[in-house]
């Protein structure tokens, strides 16, 4: 499956009439874009709070699974609203439940939505938004399994120059790092022979309750679950795994994976490290590694790229530099970059070479839907979904595996839970 394979048919003349008289009509006469947040947790609180506190978007509705989880997020988007002089969040437009996406993204009081409920509901949720004519900023992964990364590849063909889709890869965003890609495909390494590339993080959090159901544990607990959240690979290391999609402009042919459940013992089956060898085009292979277990906060995350005339590295946390001949290194007024290793930050607001990653990622969103020249970002999450699954497939397997063994496979997961218990 190649990038024109993905993209499918263009719809871009009927797309350019209609996103002129939405910009005619809707965001020049009424700025604000009202955006609502679907699953109030640690991730979406931290980026909602960066959409209303970094763009023009309004903070108006809220959706989530459970109730406690949207009083916090009331209390918290009251007072944030409050210091921006807006009102707060109208009680009508909260959403409780299982049909909470349903109905928040069917509210004639939002024009879009951002998705931050755990990666096993991305899919289902990108959809009702979809259906209902809104915009969305969705959270990576892109999909769980190959069969939820297919629907989400009609969905985007269902958006193309309507609405503006979003996907969560805000590294992308982060400058230090946007500058040295941009450096690396202006050819400063020469030709790239290889990159190696880890991520090492602390293990999720627990979050425990006495009422709880077995089912509303594991959805509270989603991190642990390789159902409900693709696995380490899938979940967390897809950035790393997305950047060096972006820095190839590739996705991997194939890949040979190990790893395995050493060290957690947590009642959940999501694998605690992996370590990957994917062939690119061109034979350039990438060596990857991850761990996620312990919980001593400490993480290291970086790329290291080697071409013909030098090295580039890309670190969360440390001097992001290109070494050889065409030497150069980000610099930057703050003076972050010193404080490596920095601390794990489970919501992703990462400071060091992150630190304005979310800022310019959510500036690029709003900006997009008012100018009417729409992202849709479905190809790029796919792809790096799909990339993630082919290493934890084969880690699975125990054995190599194609891109198109993996897509002929047509991995489908089961949750096993009937959400309609929910109310
Ligand atoms: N881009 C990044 O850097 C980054 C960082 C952290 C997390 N994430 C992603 O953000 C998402 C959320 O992660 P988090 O750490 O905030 O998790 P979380 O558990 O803190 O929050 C998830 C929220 O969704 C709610 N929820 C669960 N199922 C729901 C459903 N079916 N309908 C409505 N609400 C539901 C939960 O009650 C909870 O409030 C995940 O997809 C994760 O992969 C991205």
């Amino acid at each position: 499956m190649d990038r024109r394979n993905f993209l499918g048919g263009s719809a871009a003349v009927s797309g350019l009439l209609l996103l002129k008289s939405k910009t005619a009509f809707g965001y020049e006469a009424n700025s604000a874009v009202r955006l609502a947040l679907l699953g109030c947790g640690s991730r979406g609180t931290s980026v909602a709070t960066s959409f209303a506190k970094n763009t023009s978007a309004r903070i108006v509705a809220l959706a989530d699974l459970f109730p406690d989880q949207l009083e916090k997020g009331k209390t918290h988007f009251d007072q944030v609203n409050e210091s921006l002089g807006v009102p707060g969040i109208d009680p009508k437009l909260m959403f409780r439940g299982y049909k909470a996406f349903e109905e928040v993204a069917s509210s004639p009081d939002v024009d879009a939505v951002q998705i931050s409920t755990p990666p096993w509901f991305h899919v289902q949720h990108l959809d009702a938004v979809v259906s209902a004519g809104k915009h969305a900023y969705c959270e990576k992964p892109l999909g769980v399994d190959v069969a939820q990364t297919t629907q989400a590849l009609e969905i985007g063909k269902r958006a193309e120059g309507r609405l503006s889709l979003e996907i969560g890869f805000e590294v992308r965003s982060a400058p230090p790092i946007a500058e040295v890609v941009r450096r690396i495909h202006a050819g400063a390494l020469g030709k790239i022979a290889c990159i190696t590339a880890h991520y090492n993080a602390p293990e999720a959090v627990s979050h425990a309750g006495a009422d709880w159901s077995p089912d509303e544990f594991r959805i509270r607990n989603w991190l642990r679950y390789q159902t409900l959240s693709g696995g380490i690979l899938v979940e967390q290391n897809i950035h790393v795994i997305d950047i060096c999609n972006w820095i190839l402009q590739s996705h991997p042919i194939k890949a040979f994976a190990t790893g395995g459940r050493n060290v957690v013992t947590n009642a959940g089956d999501t694998w605690d490290n992996y370590q990957v060898i994917y062939t690119y085009p061109n034979n350039v292979h990438l060596s990857f590694s991850s761990t996620q277990f312990g919980n001593n906060h400490w993480f290291d995350v970086s790329e290291r790229v080697f071409g013909s005339k030098g090295i580039a590295e890309a670190p969360y946390s440390g001097p992001v530099r290109i070494i050889g001949e065409n030497a150069w290194a980000w610099t930057d007024a703050t003076p972050t970059q010193s404080k490596a290793p920095a601390a794990f930050a489970a919501n992703g607001a990462f400071t060091d070479n992150l630190q304005f990653a979310d800022r310019e990622k959510d500036r690029s969103f709003i900006d997009s839907i008012t100018s009417g020249k729409f992202h849709n970002q479905t190809v790029q999450g796919v792809e790096s979904a799909l990339s993630c699954m082919l290493g934890r497939m084969a880690g699975r397997l125990g054995r190599e595996v194609t891109w198109e063994e993996q897509l002929q496979h047509g991995e489908k997961y089961s949750m096993n839970i009937d959400m309609s218990q929910f109310k």
